[in-house]
């Protein structure tokens, strides 16, 4: 095959028509090999993403899932889009829950969070996570952790001893005040029970000016806005002081200096996320503050009020952003243990494949609302967007290439891409620097479904630039336009499979394997073709002649009575 002249990288002579802004790898650059560091660059360094711990009384289920496929796919976007990335998940094995929990299985707590925690380390492997550690919050490093915390807080003077005497619901993990009960539950509809007790208090009440002035200079710590401006009024409202130790039961860490207590079990669990930093040792090591922690709504109050709060006082920083994402229903019932209808990753995973599962979880719903979960969905948006959008432009292009082009990545003739190929590779690829930047904007705020449906309206495209330039008629006619529309249509492929790894990124994976894209040019930077060294007016990576796998199907439909 001859070398396509058409290909050329920023030639004198052909001022390029497009603006072409380099973005991303610039930030790899150390000046020495491209000038001088922007602000940004080292502002975009690092990104820390957690999930809240899960207690590990209940097996893992599609809630569970959901927040660690969320993180799972903010942690490599922001891989891909060139930062260190820290992604941490665990489990949450202290308090009263888990001790109740053990008892009545007639096994040791410690028996009990061995065996459970396993199925969430296990839970991280079958969604395919790529967390960079797992915490259990019954490790040495951790109960170090805590008591150093613990120390800071009581030498600001935010401890002090005092008697509890309130509603407390073992479920929730959680102190109510009479006036919060709702016909004698909590609000969540919990089982409450009298406590009294000696206890130690963290001064909250004096955390309100301080807390509201801290909101009010981090416009964007909470989102949604609208769950923002809930834990305003929320504070605005007053705040009491919160016992943070217990002395009714033992399974926890002990409160340093008297080993009647045990340090309540929220105050244990949120330190998780400094833990992991390496604090103490490290103080707040290279990844403090957290770009964001991933919760659900249920638990936004402990992570927005309770947790800067701790950290304030004791003189760390808080994290930068804190999302509360909404609850999933069951084919229309709320999820429940006496409904027995919660469904285990696995299950789904099984059916339908993990790429599938993940998909699914974050395209169906604007993440932040509620969802309701329901098989029927599931398949339907598997088979129309990945199978019959997505896999079908795949399986078209590549066995025609690998039908007329000898297997390999087929050549662009000159004359330059006509305004079809144009108007392709720009959504696909070149625009894809806007809509690079505007999937950055939208997976920075988490608006995953944005995301995805950016996505399959590209490979929408690329279908009907194959169905309008009919490559299967030009065979005879041109055979050469035919190659050259077959590589427009790679490189489309291309772009929409870097697009899509952070959120299926086994089967986004194999698909640049067939289309032989080296793993060292997967970046969202090599969207633009090699990078920004190599400007083009229209980016084209794929290098033609370079020979192809045999290709195979990547996006499976799903049978429709497999649903029922
Ligand atoms: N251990 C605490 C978190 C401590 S973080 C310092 C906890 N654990 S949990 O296992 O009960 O819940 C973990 C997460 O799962 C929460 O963010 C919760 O919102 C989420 N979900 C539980 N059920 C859910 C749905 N039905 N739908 C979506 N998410 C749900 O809370």
């Amino acid at each position: 095959m001859k070398h396509p002249a058409a290909m050329r990288w920023g030639r004198k002579d052909t001022p390029p028509q497009l603006e072409y802004r380099p973005y991303g790898l610039a930030l790899n650059r150390s000046p020495s090999q491209g000038g001088e560091p922007k602000k940004t660059d080292i502002m975009r360094d690092h990104y820390y993403v957690t999930t809240p711990i899960y207690y590990v009384n209940d097996r893992p289920h599609i809630g569970h899932a959901y927040t660690s496929v969320a993180c799972d796919a903010l942690a490599r976007y922001m891989r891909l889009d060139g930062r260190r990335v820290k992604f941490l998940t665990g489990t949450d094995e202290h308090g009263q829950k888990i001790e109740k929990t053990a008892k009545a299985q007639h096994i040791t707590p410690q028996e009990l969070v061995d065996s459970v925690s396993v199925s969430f380390r296990e839970m991280t492997g079958l969604l395919n996570l790529s967390n960079d550690d797992f915490i259990r919050t019954t490790e040495e490093r951790h109960k170090r952790s805590v008591q150093a915390v613990w120390k800071r807080l009581e030498a600001s003077g935010d401890i002090y001893l005092g008697k509890y005497a309130g509603w407390y619901a073992v479920r929730d993990e959680a102190f109510y005040a009479e006036s919060e009960l709702i016909d004698g539950k909590a609000p969540s509809g919990a089982e409450v029970e009298w406590v009294e007790e000696p206890s130690y208090f963290f001064r909250l009440s004096a955390w309100r000016e301080r807390l509201l002035k801290f909101y009010e200079e981090n416009p964007g710590f909470v989102m949604p806005a609208s769950r923002f401006n809930e834990v305003k009024r929320f504070v605005e409202g007053g705040l009491q002081d919160l016992s943070v130790s217990r002395t009714s039961f033992s399974w926890g860490v002990p409160v340093p200096g008297d080993e009647a207590h045990v340090m309540y079990v929220w105050f244990d669990a949120l330190v998780n996320y400094l833990t992991a930093t390496g604090y103490p040792d490290a103080n707040e090591g290279e990844f403090w503050p957290a770009d964001l922690h991933m919760v659900g709504k249920d638990i936004l109050r402990f992570h927005a009020v309770y947790w800067p709060a701790f950290l304030l006082s004791a003189g760390i920083a808080p994290p930068k952003r804190v999302f509360a994402h909404g609850w999933w229903t069951i084919e229309g019932e709320k999820m429940s243990k006496s409904l027995g209808n919660a469904i285990a990753p696995g299950e789904l995973v099984e059916q339908y494949g993990v790429d599938q599962t993940r998909y699914f979880l974050l395209r169906e719903v604007p993440f932040g609302n509620d969802g309701n979960f329901a098989r029927e969905a599931m398949v339907r948006r598997i088979n129309s967007e990945l199978a019959n959008n997505i896999g079908n432009l795949a399986q078209r292009t590549l066995s025609m290439i690998a039908k007329h082009c000898e297997g390999s990545v087929p050549v662009y003739h000159e004359p330059a891409f006509t305004p079809e190929d144009r108007a392709l590779l720009e959504r696909v690829l070149v625009t894809s620097e806007k809509t690079a930047a505007e999937m950055r904007e939208a997976m920075e705020s988490c608006r995953f479904q944005e995301a995805l449906s950016g996505i399959v309206e590209a490979a929408s495209k690329a279908n009907e630039y194959i169905d309008a330039m009919a490559p299967w008629k030009l065979k005879k006619e041109n055979p050469e336009r035919m190659e050259s529309v077959l590589y427009v249509l790679a490189e489309s492929l291309r772009g929409i499979a870097i697009m899509l790894q952070p959120f299926i990124p086994d089967s986004a994976g194999r698909l640049l394997d067939l289309l032989a894209v080296p793993q060292d040019k997967r970046m969202f930077a090599h969207l633009h073709a090699d990078g920004p060294e190599k400007p083009a007016d229209i980016p084209h990576a794929l290098k033609p002649g370079t020979p192809l796998p045999a290709p195979v199907g990547i996006f499976p439909r799903i049978a429709e009575e497999k649903a029922a």
